[in-house]
């Protein structure tokens, strides 16, 4: 194993006959047999190869090994989305009867899967909140098999000390899963301090450029082999032609995710001057709560800011209306700056005593801080401050 950016480069599918420099698109739904004798071996897994790209094709492989490679995990699948990572991860590990314990702060589609679709097949689940984490093991019951948490959570920023969800799980024979699409195994290795399974949405900063959906369930061989037998035949398989694109983007992760980082900092420094705001939370200022902790586990704070403006919602909604240039849009991770108003699009399905509990006040704004110049950011966010007064 070489260097996190020389893998994430240099990883690559094999060659064709031609001789290409850059993995191409193997857009083709099936692979053929040189003999019928090749066809039975394959399915019968007694030799490796191509079956049909629901299984497996050259693109998501490759996606598949670099994002491993980067988790420092043994195996996994990359999924048609980041919700279906979630539930696949979910699904395929557990059975009726199961019970799951979760951090209360999770992105809102994988608060309806716990909340509205696992309940329907008798998997239950709990939730424990971050601040009373050292009573968590009174939550536990006798057929609790999962612990799922969300480290920095969407879009709280809440931080869960890693080592000891690690320790939790291995205590209580629990599967521990750990979305991990706000951190990026650039900035944080799950399965370092006792991950099971790591799921991401691929959509977010792993694409970069807001172009394609995928997602990600990486882990330990035997869950994997689990999870591949579940997909094979449900069917999330990742599209070749996004698997290709995020493939491609993990190249640039590293450096995108440092200049992520340089711009959320200083933009960050700057709301926390500004008198227009009642906080500004970001995981690498010494005013987070769990600051000590985040440098701990992350090697950068991210890339998400979250504020929360004098004059509450109105106030939230003239200053985004006010931005110039910041897109307003539900996506984050992108190369361009974005500003979202969780209370009324993301989360917006939790009620609000639901928002209440995880900190999603009506007022609260997300800004997901891309490439551009750090400058030009703050100049289109205190021009809108500044107009929305
Ligand atoms: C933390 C987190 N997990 C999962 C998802 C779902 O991913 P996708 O939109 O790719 O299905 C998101 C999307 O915003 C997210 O932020």
């Amino acid at each position: 194993m070489s260097h996190f950016e020389t893998d994430a480069i240099r990883l690559n599918a094999s060659k064709s006959n031609q001789r290409e420099h850059s993995a191409p698109l193997y857009l083709t739904s099936s692979f053929t047999f040189d003999s019928a004798e090749e066809a039975r071996a394959m399915f019968a897994e007694e030799i490796p190869g191509n079956i049909y790209s629901r299984y497996a094709n050259p693109n998501s492989t490759e996606l598949i090994e670099k994002v491993c490679a980067a988790e420092d995990t043994e195996d996994g699948i990359a999924t048609a989305s980041g919700m279906a990572a979630m539930f696949g991860s979910m699904a395929a590990l557990l059975q009726q009867g199961d019970h799951i314990l979760a951090s209360r702060s999770l992105f809102g589609s994988t608060h309806q899967l716990l909340t509205r679709v696992f309940p329907k097949w008798g998997i239950r689940s709990t939730y424990g909140d971050i601040s009373d984490y050292k009573n968590w093991d009174k939550l536990i019951q006798p057929n609790t098999k999962m612990l799922f948490i969300e480290t920095p959570s969407n879009p709280g920023l809440e931080i869960i000390d890693l080592e000891w969800a690690g320790q939790f799980a291995a205590a209580h024979n629990l599967i521990l899963v750990v979305d991990n699409c706000f951190a990026t195994p650039y900035l944080q290795q799950p399965a370092k301090w006792g991950a099971h399974i790591v799921t991401h949405s691929a959509t977010k900063f792993i694409d970069g450029q807001g172009r394609v959906l995928g997602g990600l369930i990486l882990g330990k061989k035997e869950l994997i082999q689990e999870v591949q037998f579940f997909s094979r035949h449900t069917g999330p398989s990742i599209s070749p032609f996004n698997a290709w694109i995020l493939a491609k983007s993990m190249e640039t992760l590293a450096v995108r995710m440092d200049r992520h980082c340089a711009n959320a900092l200083a933009v960050a420094e700057y709301f926390q001057e500004n008198t227009d705001l009642d906080f500004v939370k970001y995981p690498f200022l010494k005013s987070h709560p769990q600051h000590d902790l985040a440098k701990k586990q992350m090697k950068l704070g991210g890339g998400i800011i979250t504020l929360t403006l004098k004059g509450g919602i109105a106030r939230a909604q003239r200053f985004i209306d006010q931005l110039q240039m910041i897109s307003v849009t539900a996506n984050l991770g992108d190369s361009r700056s974005i500003i979202t108003h969780p209370a009324s699009t993301t989360h917006s399905k939790l009620s609000e005593e639901e928002r209440a509990k995880v900190g999603i006040s009506d007022g609260l704004i997300r800004l997901s801080v891309g490439l551009e110049h750090q400058e030009d950011i703050i100049k289109d966010v205190e021009r809108a401050l500044e107009k929305s007064r």
